[in-house]
């Protein structure tokens, strides 16, 4: 039996809730939000389950093995770092950390206590985006050239985090996952149109090693929900729409050739419209897949697949993003040596 103590019972919290409750070998044995009205709205829920308006109860509780923080990103770094000391495993939600130097010294505490840290990067527990990730790596899609991505809606304005930190952070785990390499150059733009100082709109383009290149556009003003990702590859190329329920990836074998020609100097382009293919996805809910993942780790002391290496990684790119916004779209560029491995 796991027994696991949530911190923050938001607008999230009570999801990752709904989930730890209904897996076997889990025991909820404290949930906290220092917020009474939220503690009152998860016991119309779960009026068996305890309740405490202080994080504390839970650090303190010897009978409690593992922590799950949903709280606002600023807070993330202390409630972790004391859950951790406490002797406890934990669970954070995305983005880490707000800066590299507190991931990176989460990823100390990690080392020094032995306990697991795993970071909520919840498209990384995604089918579709694991079934994308089996595409490019068996080369079925061939060389990826470059993936566009949107990901825009109207609101949620977060008062602790602009929309690169909010929005981004996935499209950042989710296409550094695909090919496994961090950015060289990053570039960014974005106005803050409703809360001055905080970003609601960014325009992104990323280069990585491979030569893959990036275009993300992140924003919360906007007049409907997208979630769509394209990934153009030599052989195939792939639409990824979250919002499809039935037809999540469709797999183009689309492409251009360049064909040789009688004539000197002559080009002639061939163009391929072949088959559009809807792999099966499984229809697990992520979130659900992510828990079960942490509890696994905690039960069997395994690293999780997104550890706090990979939430670094993701903050690190964050920084980079977010510095380059601040500076109006200055490129930030950056020696990979040792990260520049390749997609394949
Ligand atoms: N993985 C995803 O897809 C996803 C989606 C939404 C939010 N999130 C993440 O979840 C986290 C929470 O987001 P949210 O939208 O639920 O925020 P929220 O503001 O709605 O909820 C946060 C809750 O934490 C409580 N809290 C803050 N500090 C506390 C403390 N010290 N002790 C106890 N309670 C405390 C607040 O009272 C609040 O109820 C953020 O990190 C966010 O990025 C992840």
């Amino acid at each position: 039996m796991v027994r696991v103590g949530v911190i923050g019972l938001g607008y999230w919290g009570p999801n990752l809730v709904r989930n730890l409750h209904s897996i076997q070998g889990v025991e909820l044995s404290l949930l906290c939000d220092k917020k009474k009205d939220r503690i009152e709205y998860l016991k119309s829920f779960y009026p068996a389950l305890n309740y405490t308006e202080n994080c504390e109860d839970i650090f303190t509780n010897r009978d409690i093995d593992a922590v799950v923080i949903a709280t606002p990103l600023a807070t993330h770094f202390r409630l972790a770092s004391e859950a951790l000391r406490s002797g406890k495993d934990v669970f954070v939600e995305k983005p880490l950390t707000q800066n590299v130097e507190e991931a990176e010294e989460l990823a100390r505490i990690v080392e020094d206590t032995g306990r697991i840290l795993m970071v909520g990067h919840t498209f990384e527990y995604n089918p579709a985006v694991r079934k994308i990730k089996q595409l490019i790596s068996s080369g079925e899609i061939g060389e990826v050239k470059y993936i566009t991505s949107t990901r825009i809606n109207l609101g949620l304005y977060r008062r602790d985090a602009d929309v690169i930190w909010d929005l981004a952070c996935h499209d950042f785990s989710i296409i550094l996952y695909w090919l496994n390499e961090e950015p060289l150059h990053i570039n960014a733009i974005g106005r803050d149109s409703i809360l001055r100082g905080t970003p609601d709109i960014a325009f992104i383009q990323v280069i990585f090693p491979s030569g893959v290149l990036s275009n993300i556009q992140v924003s919360w003003l906007a007049p409907g929900k997208i979630r769509s990702t394209i990934i153009v590859g030599s052989e195939k190329m792939i639409i990824y729409n979250d919002m499809n329920v039935y037809e999540k990836v469709k797999v183009f074998d689309s492409g251009v050739e360049v064909k040789s020609s009688r004539d000197y100097g002559e080009l002639q382009l061939s163009y391929r419209n072949g088959d559009v293919h809807c792999p099966k996805i499984d229809n697990v809910e992520p979130l659900r897949v992510e828990m079960e993942h942490f509890i696994d780790c905690v039960k069997e002391r395994k690293k999780p697949f997104t550890d706090v290496h990979r939430g670094l990684m993701v903050v690190r790119t964050l920084e980079r993003a977010a510095h380059s916004l601040r500076f109006n779209g200055n490129l930030t560029s950056w020696n990979v040596p040792a990260l520049a491995k390749g997609h394949r």
